[in-house]
């Protein structure tokens, strides 16, 4: 049995998301964690509430009820193509859900922690985007995310953002699954070559919080809000790190070609420069994530397992109903 050093109490938004289960993995052992979901999550192994963000009255409700230390606000519409075909839909979720945790953190005088994203920059710049640079999104999720920022730099009493950049993980949707899907299916693929970014594992950003959590009070205690970019090290393009995956899970065979991004037709466009410079949460906070293929090579066999386990899980489950029925 793992003993909690820390009776803070964090309240998890987004708790079943990809981010927001590796958070609820990591800080479980160590704080008293409970989330809020739109919908009942199978996978979630501590107590939430079921709250859609975007109702006002419903999110106060939940939050004061709960009285947390510290509200983690991973919860977002995160597909970025439908965000440019929905906009109220995703001003709503992205937007409005952020102002409401935001009233209810100050109400009851807590900090709250923001994800929000590189999407927020142009990508025009040559070289790493620092906490400074002035943002331009060139899509309509990048400018729910930014006005979600603004709004917490604004009103906050208490807020850290953190800018992190191509997540992936083991839950939810992300790039490394998609590609081993289409793997399954095709010997040749075509992938962009001029959008570069940094890989992120959601794993690592949930340890990062950790750390924070515990050993960076100060950073979460102060007034006012504060921004930091996390991810991991070392850049990549999407067709070379389509390459890395394939080849790390044995399937080097399946070849990629290489296209820019205007051979792709998406709703939204996406920045060709994603990186963000990680200095400052390397110094202020002494975070330094491991490079991103290290990363990767943990992430997949992790990954595979967690599959196998779910699948018999689901097998088992459909057996025993066979049996009742
Ligand atoms: N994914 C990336 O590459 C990336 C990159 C940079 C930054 N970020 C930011 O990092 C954070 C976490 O991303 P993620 O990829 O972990 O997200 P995710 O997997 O899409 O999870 C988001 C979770 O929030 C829930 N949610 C959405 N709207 C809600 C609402 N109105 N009320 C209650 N719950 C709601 C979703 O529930 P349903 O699934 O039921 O809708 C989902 O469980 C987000 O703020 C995102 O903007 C992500």
């Amino acid at each position: 049995m793992t003993h909690r050093q820390d009776d803070r109490k964090i309240l998890i938004t987004g708790a079943g998301g990809m981010l927001g289960t590796d958070l609820v993995t990591a800080l479980d052992p160590h704080f008293e964690v409970s989330g809020l979901e739109k919908r009942p999550v199978a996978h979630l192994s501590v107590p939430y509430d079921i709250c859609d963000l975007t109702q006002s009255r419903k999110t106060r409700d939940a939050i004061l009820s709960c009285r947390p230390n510290i509200v983690i606000h991973t919860a977002a519409l995160t597909d970025v193509d439908y965000c440019e075909d929905h906009h109220d839909e995703a001003e709503e979720n992205n937007v409005g859900a952020t102002i409401n945790i935001v009233d209810a953190c100050n109400e009851l005088d807590v900090p709250v922690i923001f994800f929000s994203t590189d999407y927020i920059f142009d990508g025009s710049k040559k070289g790493p985007y620092s906490e400074t640079d002035t943002p331009c999104p060139v899509n309509f999720y990048g400018q729910t995310k930014l006005r979600a920022e603004q709004y917490i730099l604004e009103k906050a009493k208490r807020a850290v953002i953190f800018r992190i950049t191509w997540l992936y993980g083991i839950w939810g949707r992300s790039f490394p699954k998609a590609i081993l899907r289409q793997a399954a299916e095709v010997k040749k693929m075509t992938v962009v070559n001029d959008q570069v970014g940094r890989p992120t594992y959601s794993w690592d950003v949930a340890q990062a919080m950790l750390t924070v959590l515990r050993d960076k009070r100060d950073v979460m205690e102060a007034k006012g809000g504060e921004i930091f970019n996390l991810g991991n090290e070392g850049t990549v393009c999407w067709a070379d790190f389509a390459r890395f995956i394939l080849k790390t899970a044995d399937l080097g065979a399946v070849r990629v070609e290489d296209i820019p991004s205007t051979q792709l037709k998406r709703p939204a466009p996406r920045p060709l420069n994603s990186v963000l410079s990680l200095e400052k949460a390397q110094k202020v906070l002494g975070l330094k994530l491991r490079p991103w293929k290290e990363a990767v090579t943990e992430f997949l066999p992790r990954w595979k397992g967690e599959k196998e386990a779910q699948e018999q899980k689901a097998k088992a489950q459909a057996a025993e109903k066979e049996n009742i029925a």
